[in-house]
């Protein structure tokens, strides 16, 4: 196989984060740390995960950042925006996710990361209101504001390449609508006041694209799912990836679920509820919000599970998700679900699975691979929709008319596979009969 051409990771690399509140402050605090040598980076797989390459006999399994050219963890910059001016000490310190001994040692880098003034809609986010927010004549007038931000900072930071990573609050649930058919309808649209269906996250994500920055949509928001928006990421040859970081209840539902499924173990029921306390949950109390989420988390099973190949297993199956809004609990998420599986005989079993996650802990290492992986694929020259990027998201992009993969074990080797595609190795199908004296019979 021919590697694809890929530019090298020149210079230092400036990540945008759009809200920072605690995933951002957790991502930045480890980030730090690590930078120091004061922990591993943990549950991050560009950093700590191996790739096997060619056959099993050749002994080759080298570090994923050893194999691929990624930016080094040394070389990135940040900078981001807020409704909040909380600098990012402060905005750990609300959050409460990071212990104190982990955030003081970091203290002077956290203290020196203030946000920029947001673009905000209080229509897409009932639930918040904060003072630092641009003001401008229209969508428009607005994207070019943070298009000058991304150009001052990056000028400042003496950065060559920037991404842009969505870490804001969840908005209210809107599909595409006629606005969103081309790009020159959401550019009128832009320039046409405060158009009700241009979502403030849609204007980050046009000037981002728009200044050559790649787009990751970390919230279960629609940003990107648009023909508009990926017109002008094609345009722009940049890629974008997302949606909604799987972590806590939804990681663990696509490790089990593809399980059931592989053992053609039967379900009559899957019951997710959990509690939490942070300013997501607070946000996703409105149900507007909620409904975002809930698209998200519920789209997971229907394609893991396919229940049109297997209706007697799959067919008639109860799905509910819930999100409780029990402040006392802070960032400290507790999870439940009750899974009622049928077996043999049609016997009923049940299995509980109760995590006491910390979901900002699990989405910090997801933050940072997507990133450095985004920032390859732009460098590699792949560009538009990031299919292989789906194993970090809960409600994967995907090509139009193709259903999104959610087994987390099949996106975790269609992620290494184009990695191996990228870098011109033999793309491992894990057949291995090259080993067994029958095949050489052929
Ligand atoms: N924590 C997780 O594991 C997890 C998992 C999947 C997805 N998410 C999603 O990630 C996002 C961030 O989660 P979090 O726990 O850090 O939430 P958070 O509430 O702590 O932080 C979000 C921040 O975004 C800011 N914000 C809201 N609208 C903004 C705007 N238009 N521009 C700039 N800033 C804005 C808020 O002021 C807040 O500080 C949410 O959409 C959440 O649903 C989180």
């Amino acid at each position: 196989m021919t590697a694809r051409e890929i530019k090298p990771a020149d210079g230092k690399m400036l990540v945008f984060f759009v809200g920072m509140g605690a995933i951002t402050s957790t991502v930045l605090t480890g980030i730090f740390n690590i930078r120091k040598g004061l922990h591993k980076p943990i549950g991050s797989l560009t950093q700590m995960g191996h790739i096997r390459l060619g056959k099993r006999t050749e002994n080759r399994s080298p570090l994923i950042k050893e194999f691929v050219p990624l930016a080094d963890i040394n070389d990135l910059e940040f900078a981001g925006w807020d409704i909040f001016t909380d600098n990012m000490y402060e905005s750990a310190k609300h959050a409460a996710v990071v212990r104190s001994e982990d955030l003081e040692p970091v203290k002077d880098e956290m203290l020196a990361i203030k946000p920029m003034k947001a673009v905000f809609n209080h229509e897409w986010v009932k639930k918040l209101d904060g003072p630092n927010v641009k003001t401008g004549k229209n969508y428009m007038d607005l994207a070019h504001q943070l298009m000058d931000d991304i150009k001052n900072t990056m000028k400042e930071k003496g950065c060559s390449r920037a991404v842009m990573v969505w870490n804001a609050s969840t908005e209210a649930y809107h599909k595409p609508c006629e606005i969103h058919n081309t790009l020159a309808d959401f550019e009128k649209a832009m320039e046409d006041g405060f158009h009700p269906e241009v979502a403030p996250s849609q204007v980050y994500a046009y000037a981002a694209l728009s200044m050559g920055l790649p787009y990751i949509n970390g919230s279960p928001n629609c940003t990107v799912d648009n023909r508009a928006i990926q017109e002008l990421a094609n345009k722009m040859k940049m890629p974008i990836a997302g949606k909604d970081w799987k972590t806590g209840q939804t990681l663990m539902k696509t490790i089990i679920g593809p399980g059931l499924k592989l053992r053609m173990l039967g379900l009559n029921g899957w019951f997710s509820t959990n509690i939490l306390g942070n300013r997501d949950g607070e946000v996703l109390d409105d149900p507007a919000n909620f409904k975002s989420k809930e698209v998200s988390k519920l789209s997971v099973l229907d394609t893991i599970l396919d229940a049109k190949n297997y209706p007697e297993l799959y067919g008639n199956y109860y799905h509910k998700v819930r999100i409780n809004y029990y402040p006392p609990r802070g960032d400290d998420k507790e999870a439940w679900d009750n899974i009622d599986i049928f077996g043999w005989l049609n016997m009923p079993m049940q299995i509980k699975v109760n995590f006491l996650c910390r979901d900002s802990i699990l989405a910090a290492p997801v933050v940072l691979d997507t990133l450095l992986f985004i920032d390859l694929a732009r460098r590699a020259g792949m560009y538009g929709i990031q299919e292989w990027m789906s194993f970090y998201f809960k409600s994967p992009m995907v090509a139009e008319g193709l259903y999104p993969e959610h087994d987390v074990f099949i996106q975790h080797t269609k992620l290494k596979n184009t990695l191996r595609y990228m870098m011109g190795e033999e793309l491992i199908t894990h057949l291995g009969n090259e080993y067994y004296d029958y095949s050489k019979e052929d």
